[in-house]
């Protein structure tokens, strides 16, 4: 009697997970839609290439270390915290990384390239800097 009740509960909580998991699939970039095209294509050509190895919530890349117990090799940075600079990204992208011993060089280039340097150095970080705007962590920036 229990096992089946059990069973229904779980059932059901497997359902609830895969319409959450659906939708989040369907919308893949969180970006405004006031963005300007050449910042959301270089979204698209992150969630397409970059997410293996690089989380970021904007676009729905997991791919990168969220705890050091789960850490693999090729696991990039997050960019939900890492604040990144133009110039930075297309650093990284041409050299593959900072270290060049683990990312492939040139997985975009050109336009390409210079596109997802845009949404990176523009969306990149968001999550520090909205921690860093609440007071609590001012006092701890201050104290640094
Ligand atoms: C095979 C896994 C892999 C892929 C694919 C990958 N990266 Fe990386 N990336 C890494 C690793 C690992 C690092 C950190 C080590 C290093 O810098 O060499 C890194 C570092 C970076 C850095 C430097 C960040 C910092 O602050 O240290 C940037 C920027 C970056 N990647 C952007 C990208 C972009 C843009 C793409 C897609 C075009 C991409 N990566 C695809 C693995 C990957």
């Amino acid at each position: 009697m229990l096992c089946a009740v059990m069973r229904r509960v779980l059932t059901i909580a497997f359902a609830l997970a895969a319409a959450v998991s659906f939708s989040a699939c369907g919308d893949k970039s969180n970006l405004p839609a006031d963005e300007s095209a050449s910042v959301k294509r270089g979204a698209e050509l992150f969630a397409e290439r970059c997410h293996g190895c690089h989380t970021m919530d904007t676009v729905g890349a997991e791919g990168g270390a969220s705890e050091v117990r789960d850490r693999e090799r090729v696991d990039g940075p997050n960019f939900n915290v890492r604040v990144e600079s133009k110039e930075n990204v297309l650093y990284a992208i041409r050299n593959g990384g900072y270290s060049g011993a683990i990312m492939p060089e040139n997985i975009v280039v050109g336009k390409d390239a210079d596109m997802v340097a845009d949404f990176l150095s523009k969306y990149a970080g968001g999550q520090a800097k909205e921690q860093r705007s609440n007071s609590e962590n001012k006092v701890q920036d201050s104290a640094r």
